[in-house]
């Protein structure tokens, strides 16, 4: 009997799946033919899908307002895009064709905001929520942008002394600011209290010696953000629900705090036997949310997400050809791709994380257990079962096969450029430090000069697909 890697794939998943399917043996996605992609543009390559990003879009926001009807919960729900997750032009103006709000998370991303703002790809009453560390550059960007009518700015404090700070700047002018509350991490992690926002016992006691009773200064927002995913466990709901005491707690001191903000971490379709209930626990946020406020009596807040890799993630994938494999011992085979995993899926290599990994072609050849590696010389270049916790198993091949064994690593579209530096940009628009050589001269003396300058936002945007406008008003 044949063991054919499309019978272990149909035997041990729903196959076909979203997005997945064969046609005359060779992987469409989303109904696209990867085999016409490969003809026409060769390998390797990456690519983005875009019309997945506002079919996630949607079906997020339909659940929640599903649920708000269900609940008869009395706030909105508002859809933000973290654009740290993947900058591209043509991956934010495909979300903003959905009307989301942005945030943002360093001062290069104020840049960003008037790139859009100049293209009219935005309006000023946008929502901006302003997370990160926040440097004097990027507190002046915001409030440059504030200058310029954007009236929907809110700026997230990460830390206590971020507010005397932004105060100074301000100079008496009006500011909607929130307060991240630092959670409290997973058993495993190497620290106990995240270094991301304020801890969670000073917080009212921060509000009432610092906020409370100035005029120029709203306290609107509530933000936590799980990055370990927002997960139906124990630990995701106890810092859910310690977040839901402490904006309990806080309302009732603060008229104006009106909207709770979970951050990111929903999760994707990262194996294809993924099974998680979106549906379920968006409903369970939302009626948890709902029996705490009306049992304190307060107002159902307006409920914020930023969700990054659950809007873009799904989206992509990158596309390898197998040049060779090795029999390394009785038991050990790789198949050695065409490019680097460590510069193509950083994550895979740097956190461990899992992509949806299935071959092009060669559905109808056996099956073996393989080690994928990159050409690169690196011994972390590889991608195996042992340390993803998940077969790695793939058609076997003749080497006089004519035509080659293709891979493809699906759904990569969030962080993986940003975190690679494609072409240049970095993780979260943070620019390359300057570069300074130092030598000796001859005698000894040492010679210090640049090489090159800290990047601008422009070498950065040009990367990213953005025109620049040369006259930008607002830009500090
Ligand atoms: C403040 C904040 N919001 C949202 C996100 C997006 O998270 P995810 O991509 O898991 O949705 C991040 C990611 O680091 C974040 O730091």
């Amino acid at each position: 009997m044949k063991n054919s890697y499309f019978d272990l794939i149909e035997q041990s998943y729903y196959f076909p799946q979203e997005g997945f399917d064969l046609r005359d043996n060779y992987l469409t996605f989303h109904g696209i033919s990867l085999k016409y992609l490969i003809k026409k543009y060769g390998t390797p390559f990456r690519f983005i899908y875009l019309p997945k990003i506002g079919d996630q879009i949607k079906k997020s926001r339909n659940l929640f307002n599903k649920a708000i009807k269900k609940n008869s919960y009395q706030g909105r729900y508002h859809y933000c895009y973290c654009t740290k997750c993947n900058h591209f032009s043509h991956v934010i103006n495909e979300a903003l064709k959905h009307n989301v709000n942005l945030e943002t998370s360093s001062s290069y991303d104020i840049d960003l905001i008037l790139n859009l703002f100049h293209d009219h790809k935005i309006q000023k009453s946008r929502i901006i929520v302003h997370n990160g560390y926040k440097t004097e550059e990027y507190l002046r960007k915001i409030l440059s942008l504030q200058k310029l009518g954007f009236n929907n700015n809110i700026i997230v404090l990460d830390s206590i002394n971020e507010l005397k700070r932004v105060e100074k700047l301000a100079n008496g002018e009006k500011l909607k600011i929130g307060i991240r509350m630092a959670i409290n991490e997973e058993s495993q992690s190497a620290y106990y209290t995240s270094r991301l926002g304020i801890r969670h016992t000073k917080i009212v006691e921060f509000y009432n010696e610092n906020i409370k009773g100035k005029e120029n200064i709203e306290l609107k927002m509530l933000h936590f953000f799980v990055d370990s995913g927002i997960k139906d466990s124990l630990y995701y709901w106890g810092e859910f629900q310690k977040a839901l005491k402490l904006y309990i707690d806080l309302k009732k001191q603060c008229e104006e705090l009106d909207s709770f903000n979970l951050g990111g971490g929903f999760p994707i379709r990262n194996h294809l036997g993924f099974e998680y209930n979106y549906e379920y626990m968006i409903n369970e946020i939302i009626t948890n949310i709902k029996n705490a406020c009306t049992q304190e009596n307060i107002p159902d807040p307006h409920i914020f997400t930023e969700f990054g890799k659950y809007t873009v993630g799904e989206s992509g994938a990158i596309i390898f050809e197998v040049l060779e494999q090795k029999q390394q011992n009785d038991t050990e085979s790789w198949y050695i791709v065409n490019n680097s995993l460590m510069n193509t899926i950083p994550d895979a290599w740097s956190i461990f994380e899992k992509f949806i990994l299935l071959p092009i072609n060669k559905w109808d050849n056996e099956y073996r257990r393989a080690n994928i590696g990159g050409i690169s010389c690196d011994h972390s270049d590889y991608y195996n079962s042992e340390d993803f916790n998940q077969e790695v198993l793939l058609p076997t091949y003749s080497d006089d096969d004519e035509e080659p064994l293709y891979l493809g690593f699906f759904h990569t579209g969030a962080y993986q450029d940003a975190i690679s530096g494609y072409g240049g940009i970095k993780h979260c628009l943070i620019p390359s430090p300057k570069h300074v050589i130092i030598d000796r001269d001859e005698r000894g003396n040492f010679i210090d000069y640049v090489y090159r300058n800290e990047q601008s936002a422009e070498e950065m945007f040009k990367i990213l697909g953005y025109n620049k406008n040369e006259d930008t008003e607002g830009e500090s």
